[in-house]
């Protein structure tokens, strides 16, 4: 689900907001204590409070009144630094989440902090970042094929079939296809649905099919391979990869078989992969062969068309 680098550095990060919570207490407090003796005093009193409890309780004593006398100085304490001008919690350990106390986790389970963290996380390592912010479900709009009912069904259908593929990602194995001319809201759609995919908490990547290629290729001429320095590995293991524009790469033998092998390495382990293209389906037959072509347009994909005006143009 998430990556390792990922997470590890999400439980840095919040590790690191613990420390620091627990570090400005302890500045505190010191401070404090050096500008105010009278509430030195009192913390010298309360830290010995402790073994006073286990000593009395050894002895027999009245632990109540042990108790009863921390209660007090507490209280004393609080007032005093009201007197003084403090917040009376001015001392305590302020995490940054209450629920976790900044460990990241309640319990076992993994604390809502963290998993926010990791969807950020996610969003900066798919890609997408910059686009995430800008195209979405919620800003899709179907308006601008209303001129032509064809297009305007066909969105609907595109519309409804990425939704469910974003909604449900946790329950299928599918694939999509998105095919159209230039400015008809291919990688908008492809963004709307990593934004909901990373939401769920899957590792979602995007990029484009040069920038891959490039990717596989420095691996493939890399000396002394070791797949932790992997460039390309990535694409092989995201539970979500986006390849946008296909065709528009340099197209080499190279290109061409490492296509092939990540399509097809993807779906031999049931990972979900979004194809976006701006060529006709005549097009993808002529410029790749056809264990490729047969893949992405026969039964392992689901074709969305786009049609219609160019939107960069519209606007
Ligand atoms: N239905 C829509 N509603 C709102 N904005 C849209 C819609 N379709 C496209 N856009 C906007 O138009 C611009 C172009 O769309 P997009 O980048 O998705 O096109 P594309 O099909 O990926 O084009 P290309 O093939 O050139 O990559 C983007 O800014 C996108 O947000
Ligand atoms: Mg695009
Ligand atoms: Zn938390």
């Amino acid at each position: 689900m998430y990556t390792r680098e990922n997470y590890l550095s999400a439980k840095a990060e919040i590790e690191q907001r613990r420390l620091d919570a627990i570090s400005t207490a302890e500045e505190r407090n010191l401070e404090l204590g050096l500008d105010h003796p009278e509430i030195k005093k009192i913390d010298a009193e309360l830290s010995g409070t402790g073994l006073l409890i286990f000593k009395t309780a050894c002895m027999g004593g009245d632990i109540e009144a042990v108790r009863a006398r921390n209660t007090e100085l507490m209280a004393q304490r609080r007032a005093l630094l009201v007197k003084l001008g403090y917040p009376e919690d001015y001392t305590d350990v302020h995490y940054t989440c209450s629920a976790c106390s900044d460990t990241g986790f309640v319990g076992t389970k993994m604390c809502s902090c963290l998993k926010q963290l990791l969807i950020t996380k996610n969003i900066k390592s798919s890609g997408m970042g910059k686009l995430i912010d800008k195209q979405s479900f919620e800003n899709f709009s179907l308006e601008i094929y209303k001129s032509n009912p064809d297009n305007l069904a066909r969105m609907q259908r595109n519309l409804k079939i990425a939704k469910a593929f974003a909604d449900n990602f946790a329950s299928h194995h599918d694939n999509l296809l998105l095919i159209g001319t230039t400015g008809t809201g291919k990688t908008h759609i492809s963004t709307a649905i990593a934004k909901v995919v990373i939401s769920q908490g899957f590792d979602v990547l995007y990029d484009s099919v040069q920038n891959i290629v490039n990717d596989f290729e420095k691996d493939k001429f890399k000396s002394g391979y070791s797949p932790s320095e992997s460039a390309s590995e990535k694409y092989l293991e995201c539970d979500l990869l986006i390849i946008d524009d296909l065709g528009a790469e340099f197209i080499t033998q190279f290109s061409v078989s490492a296509l092939y092998n990540l399509i097809n390495t993807r779906q031999n382990k049931g990972l979900s992969t979004i194809i976006s293209t701006n060529l006709s389906a005549g097009e993808l037959a002529g410029k790749y062969e056809g264990r490729i072509y047969s893949r992405i347009i026969g039964a392992d994909y689901t074709v969305l068309r786009f049609e219609g005006d160019d939107h960069r143009i519209i606007r």
